[in-house]
């Protein structure tokens, strides 16, 4: 099986940890430990036996997640590590070498190497710059065809931040249901909404949906490493005996801590807390951002920690980004990542200080490059 190179990931891989600022992150700045935890929980969290945990996720943790699902139970469930692994197996368990795949762009392009891995073909539908990042329907009918097995999205969307409109949903859900095709929603933002308004998202939308989410973004749990699948009862059990052979189980400790973190209270005060850290920060990337009004534009993001920019400077934004990490030891996301040159994807849900001291050395670089300009 060849596979391609996750451009992003082995970016972040290689110098995540190296650089001083990594502004390249698309979470918010995580939680500690003791700010999920009570005593009697810290308590009980040292008093677990490390045995494995139940393979599909527990049943607390999986009815915690299924309230967030209207109309599912557990049975709609698995819990994965991660949502990487639940588009992993999403796309292992449900495309095969030969099978068409529609997939939205820009992305997080995990979907789109898979597949091509697989020898799935891969047709992109893209949201459009002029559309504020909305996707043009007319031109999902006129990809769709027979051979249409799935529709992947991401909602709201890495890198745009762009949220779909309740209308959006239901002409792709349309499209979808004229070929009979499925759709796969990376709703993994989802909670991390600016204005508070949770997307609706395409669960309880269309019989053939399978969303993937996770505590990763909108929970600042990255390091829980504990995503899910939610579907049909008989995909989510067709995938799950997939994931005996991927990663069997989530760590115990994890799926404990994701049930503490998605209690009814806990998990409002966490989207609380992450909300007011993603406003206070954009607002200093858009005071930023209007010191340079020549050389960005930014349609403002509706959900998640990134700001999608795009730049009008005569520097290709790989070697843009290279210059920023040799020269100024900071790590942005260059367009490149997602075939979009001339836009830098910029992670703003960090902390105030150290996100503007990132700031001020990409200030240094910009000012370097029109200076030779
Ligand atoms: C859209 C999207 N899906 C999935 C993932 C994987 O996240 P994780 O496996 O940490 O939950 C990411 C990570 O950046 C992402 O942006």
């Amino acid at each position: 099986m060849k596979i391609e190179e996750f451009e992003m990931e082995r970016l972040q891989s290689t110098w995540e940890n190296r650089v001083k600022y990594n502004l390249s992150e698309s979470g918010v700045h995580p939680l500690l430990l003791k700010e999920l935890t009570n005593k009697d929980e810290l308590e009980e969290l040292i008093s677990l036996r490390l045995g494995y945990s139940q393979t599909n996720g527990t049943i607390e943790l999986r009815g915690a997640i299924s309230q967030l699902y209207p109309g599912s139970d557990i049975d709609n469930i698995l819990v994965t590590n991660g949502s990487s692994e639940a588009n992993f197996i999403s796309i292992w368990t449900n495309l095969k070498a030969g099978e068409e795949l529609i997939l939205m762009l820009p992305n997080y392009m995990q979907i789109w190497g898979l597949a091509r891995s697989l020898g799935a073909k891969v047709k992109p539908f893209y949201l459009k710059e002029e559309l504020n990042w909305a996707p043009d329907l007319e031109e999902l009918k006129k990809i769709v065809s027979p051979n249409t097995k799935m529709i992947a999205v991401c909602d709201p969307n890495n890198p745009t931040g762009a949220v779909l409109s309740e209308k959006s949903i239901k002409g792709i859900v349309k499209v979808a249901d004229r070929v009979g095709a499925w759709i796969l929603s990376d709703e993994v933002y989802r909670g991390a909404e600016l204005n508070g308004k949770e997307t609706p998202g395409f669960w309880g939308k269309y019989e053939k949906v399978i969303v993937n989410g996770g505590l990763s973004k909108a929970y600042a749990l990255p390091g829980l490493r504990i995503g899910w699948m939610v579907g049909p009862k008989k995909i989510i059990a067709e995938s799950w005996s997939r994931h005996d052979y991927s990663t069997i189980a989530p760590g115990i400790i994890n799926d404990y801590l994701a049930s503490l973190a998605l209690k009814p209270e806990m998990r409002q005060k966490i989207l609380s807390r992450n909300r007011k850290i993603l406003n206070t920060n954009l607002a200093l990337v858009k005071k930023w951002l209007s010191n340079h009004a020549d050389l960005f534009k930014l349609i403002s993001p509706q959900a998640g920690a990134i700001a999608f920019i795009r730049y009008n400077l005569d520097i290709n934004s790989t070697q843009l980004i290279i210059k920023l990490l040799h020269e100024k030891s900071v790590l942005i996301v260059p367009g490149d990542c997602f075939g979009m040159d001339h836009f830098i994807r910029l992670g703003y849900g960090a902390e105030k200080d150290y996100l503007l001291a990132g700031l001020d050395l990409i200030d240094e670089t910009l000012k370097e490059i029109q200076s030779k300009g």
